[in-house]
């Protein structure tokens, strides 16, 4: 289990409906990711986006579709096996464990993929990337500010090294100028591992500033599927789908 992952996996995600018991929220859903691609998941509020990271992430059933990471179909796998396969979720919120410290919430994401010498590298390569947080490794989680909280939420599924990350709105409640901090930050660390990263921001013009690709969801469809610089100068998708 201390095998270094080195590199991103692909993800193919085809026709996938989801509901909630009602009326589905995804319809039909689809999309790939080559491995170390940086792809955001954008949409208004209500489009979905959670939705989709978490049945990615096997905590929500998809009544139809498929779910196949580097190849191999996850759909029937538990969380824990789809996270032993490569596959990390950072949930919205900034959520680390508030009692413990930088450096005890980081130990805890390493605990079950590494131990001894390899669980130090980790760690130390956390602190390389996100150097905000080996300034207050001795800090709790609680006395964080809500940038170096998201930090660690990512640095967390970080040390584990997956294969592929989906981060859940690591804007939100974060002045602008942080958001280009952690934004920068994820974008680093996905360069230096070549990790294959599924961003679902509302905060388009950030995500778009560091993803290749951006896949726009309106009311549980993608209705675009582009390059992240032409997403970014299409006005006329921008106005019917991102407000702006
Ligand atoms: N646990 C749930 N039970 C019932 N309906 C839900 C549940 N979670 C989400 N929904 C509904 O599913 C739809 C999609 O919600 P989802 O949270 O995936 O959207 P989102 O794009 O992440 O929105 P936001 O930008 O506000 O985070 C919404 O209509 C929402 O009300
Ligand atoms: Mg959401």
């Amino acid at each position: 289990m201390s095998q270094r992952t080195a590199t991103g996996v692909s993800l193919d995600i085809a026709g996938l409906t989801v509901g909630y018991g009602g009326e589905p929220v995804l319809h039909g859903v689809g999309l790939t990711l080559r491995p170390g691609e940086v792809v955001a998941v954008l949409g208004a509020n209500g489009a979905g986006k959670t939705t989709l990271l978490r049945t990615l992430a096997g905590l929500v059933r998809p009544t139809a579709g498929s779910i196949e990471l580097g190849g191999a179909d996850i759909l029937t796998l538990r969380t824990e096996d789809r996270a032993r396969r490569g596959l990390a979720l950072v949930p919205d919120g900034q959520s680390v464990v508030a009692e413990l410290t930088v450096d005890e919430n980081l130990r805890l994401g390493a605990l079950w993929r590494h131990r001894g010498a390899a669980r130090e590298r980790a760690i130390a390569e956390i602190y390389d990337l996100f150097e905000p947080l080996a300034r207050r490794r001795s800090s709790a989680g609680h006395q964080l500010s809500g940038g170096e909280r998201q930090m660690l939420a990512i640095g967390r599924a970080l040390v584990a090294e997956p294969a592929l990350l989906a981060v859940d709105e690591p804007s939100l409640g974060l002045a602008p100028l942080i958001v280009g901090d952690v934004m920068t930050a994820l974008r680093d660390a996905a360069a230096s591992r070549g990790l294959t990263v599924l961003l679902a921001e509302q905060n388009v013009t950030s995500a778009l500033s560091i993803a290749d690709r951006g896949v726009v969801l309106s009311l549980g469809t993608v209705v675009a599927d582009a390059p992240a610089d032409l997403l970014a100068s299409d006005a006329d998708l921008r106005h019917a789908y991102l407000g702006f």
